[in-house]
Parts: C-alpha cells; structure tokens; sequence
C-alpha cells in the first residue's frame, strides 16, 4: 500500500471524506495529535484502524462529532454536569466517556457499555466531520506504543505503507491528547491527564463538585496500562540536567533542557560532541513545551542519539499531564 499526502482542499476534503463513507480509514489533524479515523458506525472500517496500529483489541477508541449538538445522537447524556462540560469545553481538547447508544460499533467500545467522545476544534477536523456526515471512531495516528504524531510527516514516518492517505492540517497547536473524564456519582473523574487541566475542570464546575485523578486500574483509561509514547531509543527524566553534563553522564544524547538552564547546560554541551542540545522547553511556557514534545522525541529517534535526557517539568497544570506522557515514555 502507498500512502498519499494530501492538503486539506474542499476537493480532497470531499475525496477522503468518500474514502471515509466506504468503509477507509484516514489519517486527519486535530488540534491536539493527528488521528487515525474510520466510520465508527461500521465495524469492518474500525477494523482496519486496530489492524494498521497493531492495538490491543480491548483498548477502546474515541469517537469524534463535527458540533456538540451531535454528541447526544450517540450517547446517553444523563447528568447535568455533562451537559456543563460540553457546553464550555467543547469544541476542545476534552472527551467525555458517556453510555452508548447502539449504532456505535461494539469494537469502538472494546466490549465497554460506554463510548468517549469529542468533537475536535481543529477548523480541518471540522470540515471533514461534516463532510463525512457520521461519527469518526480515531486513536492517535501512530503504531501503538509510539509517540502520537503532531505532524502529517510523523503520520508519514510511523505510518507509510500501512494506511491509503493523511489529510495534512499543519502542525496541530496543543501537541498532547485530550484529557479523558467521565461523571461519575457527581464527581468528575479524570481517566487520563491531557491538555484541559484539572484546574481547567475545577473552574467550570464550580468548587462544590469534587474533581480527581483516577487511579485505580478500574477506573483510569483502558489505554494508560500499555507501553507508551515511546521515541524507540531510551529516554531518562532528570530533575539536574545542569549536573547531568557537567558529570558527562551523556554518551550520543538529545539534551532536552529547559530555557532556564539553558547557560548552564550550553557551556559545557558545546564542548561535547556528542551531545545535541534541544533548548525548546520552559518551565514559564508549558503550553508551547506540550506542542513540541512529540515533535522533540521524533526529531531525536530520526538523530544518531542513542539516548535522550530530558528535563522535568513541575507537575502542576499542564505540566502534569505533559510529565505524564514523558514517565510513561521513560518507562520501557
Ligand atoms: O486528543 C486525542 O484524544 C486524540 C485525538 C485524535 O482525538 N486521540 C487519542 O486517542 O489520543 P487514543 O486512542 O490514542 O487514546 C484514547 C484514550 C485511551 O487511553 C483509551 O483507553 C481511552 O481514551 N478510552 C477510549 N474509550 C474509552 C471508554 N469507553 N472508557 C474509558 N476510556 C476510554
Ligand atoms: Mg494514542
């Protein structure tokens, strides 16, 4: 199979959105990662997404809707806190997990009575959503296990040959996944950190509702027990990075640093040949640190490195879910 790249014109919009129709998946951007999507009503189109990505089987996908007056056409929308969260959350980085109505493939839901749903804010996600006119089951555009692409070229290198096309949207602005929650007992549990933050959730339901980080196996994101997220060459979270270089600890490695140790880290990495010093990255800017760090870890697999070092991030906010994705990442 040849994968074909293709700008999002009307006439292409229209061409995938026909693929889409027929039963094809296609790779589009959102504005948080690009997603690997088919028509989620047809089982042998969500298929081939669990085909091409090598997913596990019992790892359920979100589905995506052009405007939020559709989400209640495919789920149960029960309680009013729901209802609260869609209407200030979305269009936006939020999925919300709600019991299904019936025309959802079971293999969207990997056996679950439930079906996470989004509607993207991304003005080329929107087009094709309404061009396709059926709601787009899609997990992230890379091979299970990889970083999520923010780019159609990152589709592309993880995904040549395994999928007919990317509509190319440019590179997506918020970089990391969207946070996944659910209502639960008039709580709001969040199944996985993403780029609405707990404080985000917080604000729009007001302090009396109790917002919290689901931590049971149970209760989190069938997706947080695989191996994730991973650039393919091994990467080590270091709370120094100052001290790291000057102990000549890297051998080959990607420094990803902060701008607040940039001084400090730049002397003595310049002296070392072996060392490629990605300054991208500040502890005051954690909204353009999560729309670089995929781009990061696949400009780094692409490298010589054999290793990348990177620096945390306070786990606060954004910063949480961003150190999220980089444990998960360190954690082969
Ligand atoms: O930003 C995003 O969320 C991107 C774009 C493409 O929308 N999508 C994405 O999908 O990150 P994926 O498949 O890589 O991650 C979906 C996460 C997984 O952790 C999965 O287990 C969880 O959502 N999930 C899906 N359906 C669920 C359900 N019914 N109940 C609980 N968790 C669910
Ligand atoms: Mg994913």
């Amino acid at each position: 199979m040849s994968t074909t790249v293709l700008l999002p014109t009307p006439e292409h919009i229209q061409q995938l959105a026909a693929y889409i129709r027929d039963g094809e998946i296609v790779a589009f951007p959102t504005e948080t990662v690009y997603g690997l999507g088919a028509d989620a009503t047809k089982t042998s189109a969500v298929q081939k997404i669990f085909t091409a990505k090598n997913r596990p089987a019992n790892n359920p996908l979100i589905v995506h809707v052009a405007h939020r007056e559709d989400i209640g056409k495919y789920v149960y929308i029960t309680h009013p806190l729901e209802e609260l969260l869609i209407e200030k959350l979305m269009p936006g980085p939020l999925t919300l997990v709600m019991p299904t109505r019936e025309m959802i493939s079971p293999l969207v839901l990997a056996g679950r009575p439930t079906v996470a749903i989004r509607v993207p804010a991304h003005p080329v996600a929107q087009a094709f959503l309404e061009a396709v006119d059926c709601p787009i089951a899609a997990p992230s555009a890379n091979r299970s296990g990889r970083p999520s692409p923010t780019t159609a070229e990152m589709v592309l290198a993880d995904m040549d040959g395994l999928i007919p096309s990317i509509l190319d949207g440019w590179p997506c602005a918020y970089g990391i996944e969207s946070t996944v929650a659910i209502v639960l007992d008039g709580k709001v549990a969040i199944r996985r950190p993403g780029f609405v933050t707990k404080e985000d959730l917080q604000q729009v339901v007001g302090p009396d509702v109790e917002v919290y980080f689901a931590t049971t196996q149970l209760e989190s994101a069938p997706g947080n027990m695989y191996k994730h997220y991973s650039p393919g060459i091994p990467v080590y979270i270091t709370q120094d990075i100052t001290n790291s270089v000057n102990e000549g600890v890297f051998k080959k490695a990607i420094i990803i640093a902060t701008t607040e140790t940039r001084d400090l880290v730049s002397e003595t990495a310049k002296n070392n040949e072996h060392i490629i010093y990605m300054n991208r990255w500040s502890k005051n800017d954690l909204v353009t640190c999560a729309s670089r760090l995929y781009q990061l870890y696949h400009e780094a697999s692409t490298s010589w490195a054999d290793a990348i070092y990177i620096e945390a991030l306070p786990e606060q906010g954004l910063g949480l879910s961003i150190m999220n994705r980089v444990k998960k990442s360190a954690q082969q």
